[in-house]
This record gives C-alpha cells, structure tokens and sequence, in this order.
C-alpha cells in the first residue's frame, strides 16, 4: 500500500475512503484548522467533521502539504494558499429565479419611482441571483441606467465562473421560455448568458467580515441569501450587523433565504 504522498507503508489507504485509524498523527486534529477557517470567513464545520477531514487530507494532497499544522503555517502565510482553501471549502450551489418572488418584491419597489438604486448580492456565488436580479428588472421596463448591482463572493473561482456565465440545464431549469430564449445562447447542453445581462452587474471578490467589506458604500437593497445556513447562530448575528450597516435605508429589509432563518 501507498499513504497519500506516494510513500510506501504498511496500512495507509486513500484519502478519500480513510478511516481514523489509518489516518496518520499529522492528518488527524482538523481543530485549529477548522477554528482558523471559522475565524476568517464565519464558516463552521462544526456538524460535518468528517468531511472536513477528507477534504483537508485531498487539499494537503494535491499540494504535497506533509501536515495539517504545515497546511495552517502556509495558509496563514501565503494568500493565493489561503484563496485556494477557501475556493475548495466553499459551497457555491445556486440556480436562477431561486424564491424569485423576492426579486419580484424588489423589481416592484424599484419600478415605483425614477430614483437610480444600488442593490448588492452578498454572496452571489456562481451568478445565477444578480443575473436574476438584472433579468427580472429589464423584463418589467427598469432602464440599465436606473440600477447598479453589486456582486460579492469570497469564493474567486465562484465569481470567475459568473463572469463566464456559462450554465448547466440544472441551473436554469426555473427560467420561462420566453426568457430563456431572450437572454441565453443554447450550445451543446449548455446555455450562455447575454453580454447584455453580464453586462449590468459588478463582480468583486469580498469577504463580508473584513474592513473592505464595509468600505463597499450604502446600498438600497440587499440579497444575502444561502451564506447565514453555514455560520453558527453567534456568527449569523454579527453578519447581519454587518450587512445592516451597509443598507442606506433601516425601513428596507435585507432579503435572507428561508433556510438562512435566525
Ligand atoms: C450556497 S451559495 C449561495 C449563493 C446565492 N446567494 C444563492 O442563494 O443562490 C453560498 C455562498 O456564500 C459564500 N460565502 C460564504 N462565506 C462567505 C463570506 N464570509 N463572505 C462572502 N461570501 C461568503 C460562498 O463562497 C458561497 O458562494
């Protein structure tokens, strides 16, 4: 038998189907790990230990990294490292017109008057809620010019994959025909997003509990759907203080997915 590094040994076994016993000293206290990766970016893997542990392992891997505390030295130290883990331990499931009729709320406040509105999408993930948001909002009349829509994510890969806006049929199986067909191109079986709609967001990578974040301006509405489910209850609180300070308005509610409840 091979241990995940190549080296010959006596009872070492995949990574991917390891058991505790087999895992060697180094692979086997994900704690500071799991409590440095918390501190950052407010996820826990408090109820899913064991998956950390397997991933962490396939990081550590693929990277020829010989220990998780070797892996948290260099993590620390080296940012494109850090972007990397985050990348690989983030969740980025989204699809479009996702509880739309919190879209349509918006759309419906924006159409009442000429003001121009900011809205940020905090996550946006793969890009599928902000292309939601600016479909729904040219489909009901709303000018390009009335709207300016902010995306962030903390996963890079995540929003590099919205610039691309290239999406599978499970993605877009929500969206009408007739919008379908207005605003995506079919090739093969996949559908490409219109310059047009990528055009009308702004994509930046942010994590919402560094400064920068709250450095991004006042927003008139925003989205924050599918990220508080991955934080613990403590956390939830402070991101959603964090996400209120940024609302130009305290009368308008930030729009949280059901399951992200408090
Ligand atoms: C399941 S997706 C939700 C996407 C979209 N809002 C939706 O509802 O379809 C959750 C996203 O939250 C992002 N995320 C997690 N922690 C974050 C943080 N601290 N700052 C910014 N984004 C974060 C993840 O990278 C992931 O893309």
């Amino acid at each position: 038998m091979f241990n995940f590094f190549g080296k010959k040994t006596q009872n070492s076994a995949p990574p991917e189907n390891i058991s505790d016993r087999s895992i060697p000293e180094d692979f086997n206290d994900i704690e500071p790990i799991a409590f440095y990766f918390k501190a950052e970016t407010g996820i826990t893997f408090e109820k899913q230990q064991s998956i950390l542990k397997s991933k962490l392992i396939s990081f550590c891997k693929i990277r020829h990294i010989p220990s998780f505390k070797k892996c948290l030295e260099q993590v620390k130290n080296n940012q494109r490292l850090k972007q990397e883990l985050i990348n690989y331990l983030t969740t980025n499931e989204s699809f479009f017109y996702r509880e739309q009729h919190q879209i349509q709320d918006v759309v419906n406040k924006v159409r009442l008057n000429d003001q121009v509105v900011n809205i940020l999408c905090a996550p946006s993930s793969t890009g599928e809620e902000i292309y939601s948001i600016a479909i729904a909002l040219l489909e009901a009349g709303v000018a390009k010019d009335r709207f300016n829509l902010i995306g962030i994510d903390i996963n890079s890969e995540a929003l590099k994959h919205a610039e691309l806006g290239i999406y599978n049929q499970r993605n877009i199986k929500n969206i009408p025909a007739h919008v379908l067909t207005k605003y995506f191109n079919k090739k093969e079986s996949k559908y490409c997003l219109s310059n047009e709609i990528k055009q009308c967001v702004r994509l930046q990578t942010e994590n919402i509990f560094t400064p920068s974040f709250k450095t991004m301006g006042k927003f008139d509405y925003i989205f924050s759907r599918n990220m508080l489910i991955y934080f613990d209850a403590e956390t939830k609180i402070k991101a959603r203080q964090i996400l209120e300070s940024l609302l130009n308005d305290n009368k308008n509610p930030i729009y949280f997915g059901h399951a992200d409840l408090f």
